[in-house]
């Protein structure tokens, strides 16, 4: 039986695909800024975009005036892609090519984003890894923002599994390390005139 590669399978994705022509693009990622706004998180905060592949989240936290900003994914072409977009500015970003599954913070941060890309994780090692690095490298007062499908919204994404969550199944999952702060629904509108439901989610890092 063949495994599935992962990395292979983003990096035809981003060779193949313009950043409007994906069902997760968004010209502006409304719901994560405001999540900052209200948890006034600064302009020094150390910033982790995981699975941020080419989204303009990026863009705006720059307009913004952030200045500590770091870009995880797994597609070197995602990375690429947003490199060039951002053209000099792009100097001012960490970007790091990883797969979350296994990744090894080496630094701390204030404020972790991810938007679809926790959900691609179905094994429970890898969750409970990437759970664990996220606790690990969280500043005390860190804030965690994840976005997944909830559970009225696709199962898949681009054609591979995902997990869905609920309010209840995210928070029971993550109680180990975190505590809920709010979660919220969201009907994302894709480029293709259909709408997604996601589940936004705000933890904090427990102290163990
Ligand atoms: C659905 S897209 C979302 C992109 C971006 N977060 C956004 O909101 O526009 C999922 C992203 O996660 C990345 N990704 C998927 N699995 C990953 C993994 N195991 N480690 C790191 N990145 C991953 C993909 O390359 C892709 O850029």
């Amino acid at each position: 039986m063949e495994t599935f590669d992962r990395k292979n399978f983003w990096e035809h994705i981003y060779q193949t695909k313009q950043l409007e022509e994906v069902s997760w693009y968004q010209p502006s990622p409304r719901i994560s800024l405001d999540v900052m706004q209200q948890h006034a998180i600064p302009t020094s905060a150390h910033i982790i975009d995981v699975g941020g592949g080419n989204s303009l989240l990026v863009d705006h936290l720059l307009m913004l005036g952030y200045q500590h900003i770091t870009v995880l994914d797994i597609s070197e072409e995602a990375l690429r892609r947003a490199q060039q977009r951002l053209g000099t500015d792009a100097k001012k970003v960490t970007w790091l090519q990883a797969d979350a599954a296994t990744f090894e913070p080496t630094q701390a941060y204030d404020f972790w984003h991810d938007r679809a890309a926790f959900h691609f994780l179905t094994d429970q090692k890898e969750i409970e890894h990437y759970l664990k690095a996220v606790h690990q490298s969280l500043t005390p007062y860190g804030i965690f923002l994840v976005a997944t499908f909830s559970q009225q919204g696709p199962k898949k994404c681009s054609g591979i599994p995902i997990q869905q969550y609920s309010e209840k199944s995210i928070t029971e999952r993550f109680q180990c390390y975190f505590e809920k702060i709010a979660c919220q629904t969201h009907d994302h509108p894709t480029p293709f005139n259909t709408l997604q439901n996601f589940i936004f989610c705000t933890f904090r890092k427990k102290q163990l």
